[in-house]
């Protein structure tokens, strides 16, 4: 009886929110679509829709100007651009304990197939934006892939993204540092833009985390690119603070403290990413690494190295007890990958795979322990189990370097005879450096102590990819400068791999 009395009255409660929330919605004084619209996690049957609604990006307390009530969202998605024949829609609601934001699973879709959706609220609509689900099983002749990482925001405009929104591509990966967690000054970096004092400190609250994506959403070109593909994303440690392992903070935080600055710099990633509602933190917790199919030409492994790997220590990294995905993952990714029925498989990873020496001396070594080089016990062992199982054509992508770089994966780098086991292609940053240059004499310098290493570039830029059954080729995109608005995008270098011959030819 208590039961059906307590149902009924969250039933009259759920009746009424439709009518009191439209009206409240009437009240917003300006579009709140200031953050674009996105899309994420492509299936062959579904995709997730996200916006944020912000009427006042950038309020310093990080809730966009919002009312605190819930307020309905309607989303329409179409077979066409000009949104006539629509498919799927419905009524979200977005709640400010999570800042407004919305997340819509939209079921039922064809596979392989693109749409557009919208959203709209109090008599604004939000820009109509372009997704694609993935194919069907079996069902794939080419992938047009690309991805970015490292986009600090006052280091430079993201002019990279413009050029990547332009292209026909059927998925987007994202590999960390989407954010910077550093104070920006009142004049905005490179972008010399004047900003509040709100964004003079380094992020560590929920409000902070939340005002740092509202700043970084605003950018043109990066909503120009979130609409133009669905994505898929990983933080890596700027998301939360500077080469973070676990719970350790590099800065001297209590494991206690610093949880709690990882919870706040999580709810604020998801709470600004096209992420399935089941990716929403529980406290400093979530699963951030997927497997992403397309049919049997290509699976996206999308891998966390951030939440379970052992701490940093560069004398330890021949220790076979230490790890950087954690048993778990470590267990999934192997067990896809020898599942998998892909030509390619392709292992999204934050941090560099290659080994790494940054000095031509030959009786010394310098590693960077942030990196695989850090982990080369565990390095060995994914390897070993990749050889093991026979895994057709691995290909490692990877962001956090902010340079480009391409290199053959060998079992013992000492040994420059020994086989080659797979290919890596760093992509270099958005912004994050200001804009560099072609060469600089730390690259020669890894060019020449490193014979595995094919390619060296320190400019801006996003990476391309276009997998076909046969071959694999891998476009590097720069820009001329990122520190004025406008900068030329180009292909500095392009490779192709050849199936079942993990050997990098330039085209
Ligand atoms: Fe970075």
């Amino acid at each position: 009886m208590l039961m059906y009395a307590a149902s009924t009255a969250g039933l009259a409660a759920f009746a009424q929110l439709p009518s009191e929330a439209e009206a409240r919605t009437r009240s917003l004084q300006g579009t709140p679509f200031t953050l674009g619209v996105a899309s994420g996690d492509p299936r062959p049957d579904s995709v997730v829709l996200w916006t944020r609604l912000a009427v006042e990006p950038l309020a310093d307390d990080g809730l966009g100007g919002m009312p605190r009530t819930p307020l309905p969202v309607r989303w329409e998605l179409a077979e066409d651009d000009s949104m006539r024949k629509v498919v799927r829609s419905g009524t979200a609601t977005a709640r400010p304990e999570l800042a407004h934001a919305v997340h819509v699973e939209v079921e039922g879709l064809l596979p392989g197939r693109e749409y557009w959706y919208r959203f709209s609220t109090g008599g604004y609509e939000s820009p109509v934006a372009r997704t694609k689900t993935a194919p069907a099983p079996g069902w794939a002749t080419e992938v047009a892939f690309a991805w970015a990482s490292c986009q600090r925001w006052e280091d430079g405009f993201y002019t990279a993204y413009r050029d990547m929104a332009a292209q026909d591509l059927d998925v987007i990966g994202h590999l960390g540092d989407y954010i910077y967690e550093y104070g920006i000054g009142a004049t905005g970096g490179r972008r010399n833009i004047p900003l509040s004092p709100a964004h003079n400190a380094p992020t560590m609250t929920l409000s902070q985390y939340r005002l740092r994506y509202a700043l970084t959403n605003t950018d043109p070109d990066l909503r120009a690119a979130r609409a133009a593909a669905p994505w898929f994303l990983v933080p890596d440690d700027h998301d939360v603070e500077d080469n973070w392992a676990a719970d350790q903070s590099p800065t001297g935080m209590t494991p206690e403290n610093f949880l709690r600055r990882r919870a706040a710099a999580f709810r604020a990633y998801f709470e600004n990413q096209p992420l399935r509602p089941s990716t929403l933190p529980a406290g400093p917790d979530t699963t951030y690494y997927t497997r992403l199919r397309y049919g049997r030409l290509a699976t996206f492994f999308a891998m966390d190295e951030r939440q379970y790997r052992s701490p940093l220590d560069i004398n330890a990294r021949l220790d076979p007890n230490r790890t950087m995905l954690g048993a778990e993952q470590e267990e999934w990714l192997l067990d896809g990958l020898g599942r998998s029925h892909s030509t390619w498989n392709i292992l999204a990873n934050q941090v560099q795979m290659f080994q790494l020496d940054r000095l031509t001396d030959p009786g010394l070594q310098q590693l960077n322990p942030d990196t695989w080089d850090g982990y080369a016990a565990a390095r060995d062992r994914l390897w070993a189990g990749i050889a093991e199982r026979r895994v057709s054509n691995p290909v490692v992508v990877t962001g956090d370097a902010h340079v480009n770089c391409a290199a053959e994966l060998k079992v013992g780098y000492d040994d420059p005879s020994s086989p080659t086991v797979g290919v890596e292609f760093m992509g270099t940053s958005i912004t994050t450096g200001g804009n560099g240059s072609d060469m600089t004499p730390g690259g020669a310098e890894w060019l020449a102590a490193n014979p595995h290493l094919k390619f060296f570039n320190n400019q801006r830029g996003y990476v391309r990819c276009h997998i076909a059954a046969d071959t694999l080729r891998t476009d590097y995109v720069v820009v001329d400068r990122v520190t004025a608005p406008d900068g030329t995008a180009s292909v500095r270098r392009s490779f192709v791999v050849e199936s079942g011959r993990p050997v990098l030819q330039e085209v």
